[in-house]
């Protein structure tokens, strides 16, 4: 292992009616802006159940956040934060909308453009508070401080990091997530499943409880995922996919790691960035197929993923051969539950190959278990056609 610092400061409250927290939570701020998306939270009472928390607050709203949240939404938060001195922000949303308050919380108090910040040519040393209310098990965003915000103007799609934006805490109440359709699910189990994968492979020896810890999430993910999505609206498997969901990207699946590889996350957000597409969706059809690209550079670990995921037996077999009967099956786990596996499937071709493979690289180093170049990222890309 190698040294590390575990500090995670958000607070977590999970469980049936915790949204009952809510009020304590806030009490020392008074005008508090509401963020939120395409109306989700009206329709399944979600809303109400803030509201009902807030009685005493000055409220303001900003509804609308798009999934693959936009740097113009963040900028109309701001805005609005600084109009109307809006001393905490509360996100009630998936992914999506956590992301989007966390750059309005930083782009509050920051005197340039918020897009400086988030291509990380800048770094601010204070951010709103912010809180969340979480409706969707994908991310992981209600505990880590990571946000993903894509800039149209640019066809650019950049996740930064900074524990300025770690939510001061974060309400997970399962039954929230009884209302999510299907396809969103199914999208929330691949970035689950893929959050988990990503940090699996890692080049730092000796590793036994983090590779352990990872293989038992993705074993219960598994489990619980392929039965959710048959039975949406069943309180057990949405309370495990949705602890699953923050445990697989809250920081525990990495001390004393590299921190893992990422590279299939980066070469899906230039394909969200180009074709705005459900970002689960995306890792769907390209992390098996960034796995298909390791095999001849190193099957080690994709062997290991087999045997003790997916229980392939290794006799009479070559490592390559163990390994490749892995992605099969981790493939046909993610085609069983319903999720897409070629880019065709979202009306996508090789038109815009050269742009995708430029896009992938907007962060100088792309991968970490396997440093990928251009003519890689492209080797995948093509794979995912
Ligand atoms: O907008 P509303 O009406 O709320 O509908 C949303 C949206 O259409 C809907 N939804 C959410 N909760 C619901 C619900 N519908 C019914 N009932 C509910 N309870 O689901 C749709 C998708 O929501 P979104 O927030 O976009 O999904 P997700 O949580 O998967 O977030 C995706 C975004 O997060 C980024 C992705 O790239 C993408 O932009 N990521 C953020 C990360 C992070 N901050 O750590 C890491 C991830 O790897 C990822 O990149
Ligand atoms: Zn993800």
């Amino acid at each position: 292992m190698i040294p590390f610092l575990q500090h995670n400061p958000t607070k977590l409250w999970f469980g049936k009616n915790q949204i009952e927290q809510l009020a304590n939570e806030v009490q020392n701020y008074n005008r508090i802006l509401i963020v939120y998306g395409g109306g989700s939270i009206k329709k399944n009472g979600v809303y109400d159940d803030v509201m009902n928390q807030l009685s005493d607050k000055t409220i303001f709203e900003l509804s609308g956040v798009e999934p693959n949240p936009r740097l113009t939404t963040v900028n109309k938060g701001i805005q609005i934060c600084r109009d109307e001195k809006i001393d905490f922000i509360l996100a009630v949303g998936g992914g999506s909308v956590i992301d989007c308050v966390k750059a309005i919380a930083i782009g509050v108090p920051y005197e340039g453009d918020v897009w400086d910040v988030i291509t990380r040519k800048s770094r601010p040393t204070s951010a709103t508070p912010f809180g969340t209310v979480l409706t969707l098990a994908a991310t992981g965003s209600e505990m880590n401080c990571t946000s993903v915000i894509s800039n149209m103007a640019v066809n650019e799609k950049r996740g930064w990091s900074n524990p300025l934006v770690f939510p001061k805490f974060s309400i997970l109440d399962p039954s929230y997530t009884f209302s999510v359709p299907l396809d969103q699910t199914i999208y929330g189990i691949v970035d689950i499943m893929s959050h988990a994968l990503e940090q699996y492979f890692h080049r730092v020896s000796n590793t036994p409880m983090i590779d352990r810890f990872i293989e038992s999430l993705l074993i219960t993910v598994i489990e619980a995922g392929g039965k959710l999505v048959k039975d949406l609206e069943n309180y057990e498997l949405r309370e495990t996919i949705m602890y699953a969901g923050t445990t697989a990207f809250n920081d525990t699946l990495l001390n004393g790691t590299d921190g893992g590889d990422w590279a299939s996350h980066q070469i899906e957000h230039a394909v969200s960035a180009i074709y705005d597409i459900p970002h689960g969706g995306g890792l769907a059809i390209i992390f098996p197929n960034w796995l298909s690209h390791c095999l001849d550079y190193d099957p080690s670990r994709i062997k290991m993923l087999a045997t003790n995921v997916f229980g392939i037996s290794e006799e009479g077999k070559t490592t390559k051969q163990v390994a490749e009967e892995g992605i099969q099956a981790l493939r046909s786990f993610w085609n069983s539950i319903g999720a897409p596996n070629r880019l065709a499937d979202y009306q996508i071709d090789d038109s815009r190959l050269d742009e995708l493979v430029e896009k992938s690289f907007v962060k100088p180093v792309v991968g970490g278990y396997k440093i990928l170049d251009k003519e890689s990222a492209r080797d995948i890309l093509v794979r995912s056609l």
